[in-house]
């Protein structure tokens, strides 16, 4: 009897049956164990939507089935390259767990949202507040183009180092750069000294991750023998350092403070880990790597012609709430960013008192402007916003998006609620709001 009903129970609530609209149950097609919250049954349903008539393509596009008619899919081993803090199939995969940012997004859940705006190989996607990289690695995985802007040099640099490691190859790598040579490059990058206010956001002359990069390479790092590597293993061996003087940073005084050369020494194994399983899952699988291209710049003024992306994924600071530049002080301080300057561009951090929000209110609105400007006809921009509360209110920029949306021009607006789980008492939800031109 009670047999009975577990099974009757479980036919009513299954889920594939919802999403692929009768086509499927979950005995055909498998979704992540993980993927239960109701906002990725929706997104499920949208990515089905897609590309439920084309199987071949579902299996590589997928962010949260399993199985496709006992086919693994591409993001069950995507997802299988594991990284530190990693929950589920849902981030720190790949490469994205390179430097510890505070506001980086899922992957799984921008996958997605990639395949909602049907970006195909040849198109190009944006991201106007790039932050950690999280769109253009998935886009990039995706075999799409990516165009990626932010105003915070360092994060610009993180992030095409993040991208460019996919693409290392780990055998080549591994024989040149091995555990032997490890303390010569903690010694050289814990020696550095870039002059204070070295390095500026870049506004009107349109600085890319890379030229930046090569530039610092150029100025700043005197010559040693790891100017005879490739650029992107410098790069690499980099980050590795950054990451570790964050958790240095953060860790210190707690049960899992280490020396700074000790969590280099630790990283360094396990980045040249996360290499080795790029590196094999990508050839497995024949995937080709997306371009793209990151610039350093604001979101209120994109260096990009009218139409011309296909589709925008994004989210920019969550109102006045979290301060980027005091948690990234150690990364800035290193590179020798001008952060003065930087304060005086990011959304979300200038003025002071009531004026602080009323700026990032117009600040805001200005940036969907720019977001509606450079997107094609019909295309989509979807923006991911956290409703911060302000003294116990809630400040509801999801809604204001959606009427200033109306008056821009877009032709369509909507919402997913996601709830946040957890302690974060300023932010239980996050909005996916999507406008469609
Ligand atoms: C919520 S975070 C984005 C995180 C990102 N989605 C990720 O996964 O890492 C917002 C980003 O917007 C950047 N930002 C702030 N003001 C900006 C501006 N005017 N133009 C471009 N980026 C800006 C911040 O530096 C921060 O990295």
């Amino acid at each position: 009897m009670l047999e009975e009903i577990v099974e009757d129970i479980k036919s009513l609530i299954d889920p594939v049956i919802w999403i692929t609209d009768g086509r499927f149950t979950s005995s055909e097609l498998k979704l992540f164990d993980d993927a239960r919250q109701l906002y990725e049954l929706q997104l499920a349903k949208l990515e089905f939507l897609r590309f439920g008539e084309d199987l071949k393509e579902f299996v590589r596009r997928t962010a949260y089935f399993e199985e496709i008619l006992g086919k693994k899919s591409w993001h069950y081993f995507i997802s299988g390259v594991k990284g530190k803090g990693q929950i589920g199939h849902t981030n720190q995969y790949m490469t994205h767990w390179f430097y510890p940012y505070k506001g980086k997004f899922h992957g799984q859940m921008i996958k997605a949202l990639i395949n909602f705006v049907e970006a195909k190989k040849g198109d190009l996607i944006l991201d106007p507040y790039l932050g950690s990289g999280t769109t253009l690695i998935e886009s990039s995985l995706l075999g799409i183009n990516g165009y990626g802007v932010e105003i915070n040099p360092a994060l610009a640099i993180v992030s095409q180092i993040k991208l460019d490691s996919l693409k290392i190859n780990y055998e080549e790598i591994s024989t040149e750069v091995d555990f032997s040579k490890v303390y010569k490059i903690f010694e050289y990058f814990s020696s550095l000294k870039i002059p204070k206010n070295s390095i500026k956001p870049t506004i009107e002359d349109c600085l890319t991750a890379k030229e930046l990069l090569e530039m610092l390479w150029d100025r700043f790092f005197p010559s040693s023998f790891l100017h005879d590597l490739p650029f992107e293993w410098r790069n690499f061996l980099l980050l590795i350092y950054l990451h570790a003087l964050s958790d240095y940073t953060y860790l210190s005084g707690t049960k899992k403070g280490k020396s700074l050369q000790q969590f280099f020494f630790d990283n360094f194994k396990e980045y040249m880990e996360t290499i080795r399983g790029c590196w094999n899952v990508i050839n497995r699988l024949g995937i080709e790597l997306g371009d793209y291209e990151i610039l350093i710049g604001s979101a209120l003024d994109l260096k990009l012609k009218d139409e011309s992306v296909k589709g925008i994924v994004t989210s920019p600071p969550y109102s006045i709430a979290l301060d980027y530049i005091k948690n990234d002080e150690h990364l800035l301080n290193y590179l020798g960013v001008d952060i003065g300057e930087l304060r005086n561009h990011m959304i979300g951090l200038k003025g002071r008192g009531k004026d602080r929000l009323v700026l990032y209110e117009r600040d805001l609105r200005r940036s969907i402007e720019e977001m509606f400007r450079v997107l094609e006809p019909n295309g989509w921009a979807i923006i991911v916003l956290g409703d911060i509360s302000i003294n116990g209110s809630r400040t509801n920029f999801n809604r204001k998006i959606i009427e200033w949306s109306k008056d821009i021009g877009f032709e369509d607006a909507w919402q997913l609620e996601r709830a946040i789980l957890g302690g974060f008492a300023k932010l239980r939800f996050e909005y996916l709001i999507f406008l469609q031109k």
